[in-house]
């Protein structure tokens, strides 16, 4: 009998670590990437998604390529496509897709709408406020200050802004920078900008927690501890730098990036937070959801919480996908078939699935384009590296030094020819690969990700260096 075809549809690291999920299933033949990057083809089983020496992009090309290349079943990866309609698109065409319809992706594609919802499900989530003005924006915010002196702020556009949407902010001075940044033109975000909402700091331990949902039942994934920060807290100089070259004012903020790096299983997600969050957070928002707006929530659903010193969940976000890099530390964990457990969701059995995990530790370490300066024969022009303005196009070298039990997913590569017309990997984006290591350990897994990162290199290779430090 001939294997299962499986479309994953998402160009980074995740829809390498998703990939690679599906490949491992024994009833998958092959996996098929689009629009993928360089790793894509490096994982057995699976390729890049081509018609005609062309990769389908659009929804309509994509929908194209399942129905001409037999595909049994597709995931999607990242959330422009869900919010752009892609399931109800292949739904309509009867096809097997994983993922929210667009009328559910608003709970990530409007911050607003969603912040509005779980308050009036009562849902935890911080004291907050919308506007669609700067100006009343602006007078809120210099007032909250004024009553809150101790406490700081949170500026967020309400649109889809690549993860990058969200400015902290602990004085006044930069709330105001902030919201004429996303608001004013030129908006930092685009449209995205054109609605706030502006919440309260909240102090406490950030947690990343996954969800499966069929409609009907909401099963937990784990989880993993993850790096935002572009820095680690020691690196003053280079966020000062960093902020200069970015021509941001304020040159102590460490800029939020879409994460650098985590570790699996979360080392404080035990049984009783989690059977909390499924009970105040999880569970009541996809019901919710379902009886708010009238259509179900199928899909990952992913829950960005602040935890408080007394272990209580507040919601900071909801996205409807998985996250990037979690997705690559948490998947290599995952030993349940993963086409047997789309096909759950799909068929509306994930109520009779228990998930089954590997006890091994995964830390992966994303490797990002950093501060560089091209060569002055080519401009010699300086730029701050992700997230903010960086190179792409750099050769790749050292991954044929990897350790065979290591996983580099690839964020932002591609295979193109150098100047002597050899075939070479380049980067293509901030983020370039994220290094997975696993152990029976922690310490064991730390210790490898970093002796083998150091094996690859490419101009302005840069990584953050305390990722799992403290938890060993
Ligand atoms: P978001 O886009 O809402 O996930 O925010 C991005 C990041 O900003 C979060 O992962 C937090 O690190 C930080 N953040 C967002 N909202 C808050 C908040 N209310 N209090 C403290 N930090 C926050
Ligand atoms: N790592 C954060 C995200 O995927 O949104």
């Amino acid at each position: 009998m001939s294997g299962k075809r499986v479309l994953v549809v998402d160009a980074g690291g995740r829809g390498n670590a998703i990939a690679h999920a599906f490949a491992r299933s024994p009833v998958v033949s092959a996996v098929y990437v689009a629009p993928g990057n360089a790793g894509s083809e490096m994982l057995e089983k699976c390729r890049l998604a081509s018609r005609h020496g062309k990769g389908p992009k659009s929804i309509s090309e994509l929908l194209d390529f399942v129905k001409k290349e037999s595909i049994d079943l597709t995931f999607v990866g990242p959330e422009g496509y869900l919010s752009e309609g892609m399931v109800n698109v292949f739904q309509e065409a009867g096809q097997r897709i994983i993922g929210p319809k667009k009328e559910a992706a608003i709970l990530e594609g409007s911050k607003c709408f969603t912040k509005d919802l779980l308050k009036s499900l009562k849902v935890p989530v911080p004291p907050f406020q919308n506007f669609s003005d700067a100006a009343e924006a602006k007078e809120y915010a210099l007032q909250y200050c004024a009553e809150n002196p101790k406490k700081g702020l949170v500026i967020k556009a309400d649109g889809l802004a690549a993860g990058k949407g969200s400015v902290v902010c602990s004085s006044s001075v930069e709330a105001l920078s902030a919201i004429d940044r996303i608001m004013v033109n030129p908006r930092l975000f685009g449209p995205a900008g054109s609605k706030i909402e502006i919440e309260e700091r909240l102090n406490g331990r950030e947690l990343m927690f996954f969800a499966l949902s069929d409609g009907r039942t909401v099963l937990p994934l784990e989880s993993a501890l993850d790096y935002k920060q572009a820095f680690a807290s020691n690196e003053g100089v280079a966020i000062r730098l960093f902020n200069k070259l970015s021509g941001n004012p304020i040159l102590d903020n460490n800029p939020n990036t879409g994460g650098m790096g985590g570790f699996s299983p979360h080392p404080w997600l035990d049984e009783e937070l989690t059977e909390k969050i499924m009970r105040r957070i999880a569970v009541p928002t996809v019901r919710g959801f379902k009886e708010a707006t009238g259509h179900e929530y199928a899909g990952v659903i992913y829950f960005g919480l602040m935890i408080s010193e007394e272990k209580e969940p507040a919601v900071l976000e909801i996205n409807v996908r998985l996250g990037d890099p979690e997705a690559e530390v948490i998947l290599p964990r995952l030993k349940t078939d993963f086409y047997q457990l789309s096909q759950a969701i799909l068929d509306r059995e994930l109520e009779a699935v228990e998930l089954e995990w590997s006890q091994e530790f995964c830390l992966g370490i994303c490797a990002i384009s950093g501060r560089a300066i091209k060569p002055l024969s080519s401009g010699g022009e300086e730029r701050p590296g992700y997230p903010g303005e960086h190179y792409t196009n750099m050769p790749i070298s050292g991954l044929d030094k990897i350790d065979p039990d290591v996983l580099v997913y690839h964020n932002g590569t591609a295979f193109g020819a150098d100047a002597t017309g050899k075939n070479r990997l380049f980067t293509t984006g901030g983020r370039v690969l994220t290094l997975v290591a696993r152990g029976g350990t922690l310490g064991e897994a730390r210790s490898k990700a970093y002796e083998n990162i150091k094996r690859i290199h490419f101009n302005g290779m840069r990584y953050r260096k305390d990722i799992g430090l403290g938890y060993v």
